[in-house]
């Protein structure tokens, strides 16, 4: 088991910083490529939701993010106290966006589910967000840990 837990202010340039940290947790684990773009891709859209929408960029709020890889489970949690959801089945419809700008496309939420083996969202008005991830790597090699 290797855990790591981590407040960050609510700065999007903080979200290159986790893609970073993410790619050099799961160098040693001899996965392939591909995973290791899907779960950058995971707590990169993640980190940026709770710091876009939940903390609305405000560097005093943070957000926490917890990553655990137990064999080959990891286990990620992306949680910010921020405004929370009003409708969660319409957040996660593809290509719904509250943000009316052309980078927001909406599909955050479907990516990252996509990537995911499992994927739960719990939210509150005004209390915050909290999402919790499951995928199984495959490709892992016992011998090099
Ligand atoms: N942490 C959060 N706090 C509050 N609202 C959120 C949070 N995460 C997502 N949302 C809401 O859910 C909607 C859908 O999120 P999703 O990530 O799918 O799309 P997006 O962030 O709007 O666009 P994209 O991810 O494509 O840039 C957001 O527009 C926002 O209203
Ligand atoms: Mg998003």
């Amino acid at each position: 088991m290797n855990k790591f837990e981590l407040k960050f202010s609510a700065m999007i340039e903080n979200e290159a910083v986790l893609r970073v940290l993410v790619s050099s947790f799961l160098a040693p684990l001899g996965i392939s490529d591909e995973e290791i773009m899907e779960v950058k891709t995971i707590v990169s859209e993640g980190v940026s939701n709770a710091i876009i929408h939940g903390l609305e960029n405000d560097p005093n709020r943070m957000v926490e993010v917890r990553i655990e890889l137990d064999d080959e489970e990891l286990y990620i949690m992306i949680k910010d106290d921020g405004k929370g959801i009003e409708d969660l089945e319409l957040a996660l419809t593809p290509m719904f966006s509250t943000l009316k700008i052309e980078e927001h496309t909406g599909m955050g939420f479907t990516i990252m589910s996509t990537f995911s083996d499992e994927f739960d969202v719990k939210s509150a008005v005004n209390h915050g967000t909290e999402i919790h991830i499951r995928k199984y790597l495959h490709h892992y090699d016992n011998d090099i840990v």
